[in-house]
């Protein structure tokens, strides 16, 4: 079989056609290159673990293209909802499911060392466990600290030189509350961000009317919000995605703690989603300002 990076960037194409969501391709096919590397280095196969994998989607597709490389009962996954681990296991049989917390030092202690370990698109679900009714919002501080110690304790299964990929939302740069106006391109589009702000609960989205309806002015931690979020709203998720903050680090805030749990980071990616399908609905009035980078893309040794 031909395993050059054509071969795979052809593969991938084809294997990722179903999966909508192009973040999660992003971090399939960066998984895809360390698994390859992995192998060709050690010559064994690469032990595997997601945590929070939900469904499967990630780590069960990764096993169905690197079965050569990864065996199966090598491979493990961690989610605390059974619905979701029920479901893996029917997919996904000869793989490890373990129900329970990620946060969990004792759970952590009974999962063995990797060689490779993923977090796409969970971290951010522990930061918005720390929803504070008393705030009347997540207090962040608090729920900050509760991902860095997660953090630390999750680099603890990682075998020596083994590998942390992460996948999930980021806070934009500069000030928090810096403003920009936007314009809403249509009716549907003004009502569509109504919608959002009176239904998201980790933070209070609050905006500034303009002399035009179609105007409004937000910070950019807001604006970053409503594209990242409003997404689901109208679909089923958006009970429980209204619930979550995507964002909780900054672009250094996340290098900082990849550097205190003892990790180098060799590849940093932020990206944009869904930019063509925003630039028909809403308009950055203020000069200068652009869509937000919204995702992060963190591969990272242990040193
Ligand atoms: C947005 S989903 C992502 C699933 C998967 N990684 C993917 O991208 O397809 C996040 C998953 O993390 C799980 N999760 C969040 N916090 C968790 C925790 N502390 N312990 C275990 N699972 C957790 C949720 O149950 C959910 O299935």
């Amino acid at each position: 079989m031909p395993e050059n990076d054509e071969f795979w960037n052809f593969y991938w194409e084809i294997a990722l056609r179903s999966m909508e969501n192009m973040g999660k391709r992003e971090a399939v096919l960066a998984a895809s290159r360390l698994i390859r590397k992995l192998w060709q280095q050690n010559g064994q196969p690469v032990r595997l673990l997601e945590l929070g994998c939900g469904e499967g989607q990630i780590v069960g597709t990764l096993l169905n293209g690197h079965a050569q490389y990864c065996a199966s009962n090598l491979i493990a996954g961690v989610d605390h909802n059974a619905q979701s681990l029920a479901r893996c296991r029917n997919d996904f049989p000869g793989m490890r499911f373990i129900q329970g917390d990620f946060t969990d030092p004792a759970l952590l202690s009974t999962l063995g060392r990797y060689d490779l370990v993923l977090l796409v698109n969970a971290l951010h679900e522990v930061y918005s466990s720390e929803f504070s009714h008393a705030l009347g919002e997540i207090n962040a501080p608090a729920a900050k600290r509760r991902v860095e110690s997660a953090l630390a304790e999750i680099t603890g299964l990682l075998a020596s030189g083994g590998w942390l990929l992460l996948f999930d939302g980021l806070e934009p740069p500069g000030h928090p509350d810096e403003k920009l106006q936007i314009r809403f391109l249509n009716e549907e589009a003004r009502a569509h961000f109504e919608g959002f702000t009176s239904q998201y609960r980790p933070f209070r989205i609050s905006c500034r009317e303009t002399d035009s309806p179609f105007c409004v002015e937000l910070s950019r931690r807001d604006f970053t919000r409503y594209i990242t979020k409003s997404i689901f709203l109208g679909k089923a998720l958006w009970q429980t995605e209204r619930l979550e903050s995507y964002q909780y680090f900054r672009e250094v805030e996340f290098r900082t703690a990849f550097a205190r749990c003892g990790m180098k980071i060799s590849e940093l990616r932020t990206l944009t989603m869904n930019l063509e399908k925003w630039q028909r609905l809403v308009e950055i009035v203020t000069p200068g300002e652009d869509f937000p980078q919204e995702h992060i893309l963190i591969l990272a040794q242990k040193k």
